[in-house]
C-alpha cells in the first residue's frame, strides 16, 4: 500500500496515487482537467476542479442518467461559478462534494480522491477505479 504523502505511479496497486497535472491548472470556478479512467470495467472520463482554493475531482457521469456533464469539455460551473451544472437537463452540483442541489439529479457525483502536494495534483485509484493504460 502506498501512503498517501509518498504519491505513486503504479497501476497495479488498488489505491495508487497518480499525476494528474500541474495544480496551477486550476483556477478557481474554472476550467476542468479532465482524464480518462476506468470504472467498473467501462473506460470514461473523470475531471478535476478547484472551488474555493481546494481541489475536487468527479467521474464525467451524471446522477440523473449516465450522461457526461460539461456543455463543453473541460467546462462544467454554471454562471455563477458555485455550482457544477450538467449540459443535458441542468441538474446542479455542489463542487465541494458533488451532492445535487437542484434539478433532475439522483443524488451525489462519483467522488475521486485528490490530493494536492509540491506544486502536483494526484489522484487516487480504488477496487472499482483504475487508471487507463496505453
Ligand atoms: S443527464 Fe444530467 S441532468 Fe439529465
Amino acid at each position: 500500500m502506498t501512503h498517501p504523502a509518498e504519491p505513486s505511479t503504479s497501476v497495479t496497486e488498488p489505491d495508487a496515487w497518480h499525476r494528474l497535472c500541474p495544480g496551477s491548472q486550476l483556477q478557481n470556478s474554472a476550467e476542468a482537467c479532465v482524464f480518462d479512467v476506468i470504472y467498473d470495467g467501462q473506460t470514461c472520463t473523470a475531471f478535476a476542479v478547484r472551488y474555493q482554493g481546494v481541489v475536487h475531482a468527479y467521474l464525467n457521469r451524471c446522477s440523473h442518467v449516465a450522461m457526461e456533464m460539461d456543455w463543453r469539455e473541460g467546462h462544467f460551473f454554471d454562471l455563477t461559478g458555485h455550482y457544477l451544472v450538467c449540459a443535458s437537463h441542468g441538474a446542479l452540483f455542489r463542487p465541494g462534494d458533488g451532492v445535487c442541489m437542484g434539478g433532475p439529479g439522483r443524488g451525489p457525483l462519483i467522488k475521486i480522491q485528490l490530493q494536492e502536494r509540491d506544486g502536483w495534483v494526484f489522484w487516487q485509484s480504488q477496487y472499482r477505479l483504475r487508471p487507463v493504460v496505453f
